[in-house]
């Protein structure tokens, strides 16, 4: 990672309207969907298609980043560590083995080891994340090489808790975005960035994931 990590992007891009703490803001358990159906089935398929979730061939360990009480797998992974604000949300989240409380914009580092888990996934959150940089370097950390990111976003947000930059660019560039700061967090493949559902059909569910290097 460079010493600025955000060099080139737009003064106050990372900033949000509600600079509170986010503890406040995910104190009540909102115990709903964020995306429709479709955009749901797209995740659990993106999951699948990357062989990390119950049915690949091997058990594996995934991380999922900004979660609730939904992970959206088809089958879920052997072991499922969930990191979110809200301890209501996921210990509501069935196809969690794991819970980890934790504010990643008060503090980017992920409470766990090196080389820790086969997969990494952040679905429809990586616009709340006030420093991402830091926080993708982390998931390089605990992700094991060859091990697979998945971000997940579509076209709705926390407008007051999104960063500025997010609320000011559309879906293409929110593509550019994320995959950009992937490349910055270093220790992966060029990231992918895709439409993973049909264009108007429902909400749209676009995937960029990136594999961990050796
Ligand atoms: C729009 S919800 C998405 C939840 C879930 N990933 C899903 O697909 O339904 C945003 C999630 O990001 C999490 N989140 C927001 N700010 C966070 C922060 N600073 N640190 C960790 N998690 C955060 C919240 O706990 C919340 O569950």
């Amino acid at each position: 990672m460079d010493a600025d990590p955000y060099a080139g992007f737009p003064p106050g891009f990372f900033d949000r309207s509600d600079e509170a703490p986010d503890a406040g803001f995910y104190r009540s358990p909102r115990l709903v969907t964020h995306i429709d159906d479709g955009a749901i089935a797209a995740v659990g398929q993106l999951y699948a298609d990357l062989g990390i979730d119950g049915d690949a061939p091997r058990p594996v360990r995934v991380l999922d980043l900004m979660s609730s009480w939904v992970s959206h797998f088809g089958t879920p992974p052997a072991e499922l560590v969930v990191l979110g604000m809200n301890a209501a949300e996921l210990a509501a989240n069935p196809a969690a083995t794991e819970r980890l409380v934790h504010d990643l914009n008060a503090d980017p580092r992920v409470p766990l080891p090196d080389d820790d888990v086969d997969a990494v996934v952040c679905c429809v959150s990586i616009d709340y994340l006030t420093r991402p940089v830091e926080v993708l370097a982390e998931a390089a950390r605990v992700l094991r090489p060859g091990g697979h990111l998945a971000i997940t976003y579509s076209n709705r947000c926390f407008p007051t808790k999104a960063v500025r930059g997010w609320l000011a660019t559309d879906d293409q560039q929110h593509g550019a975005v994320v995959a950009e700061l992937v490349r910055r967090a270093g220790g992966f493949t060029e990231p992918t960035v895709q439409l993973r559902t049909r264009p108007g059909t429902g909400d749209p569910l676009y995937a960029v994931t990136a594999t961990r290097l050796a």
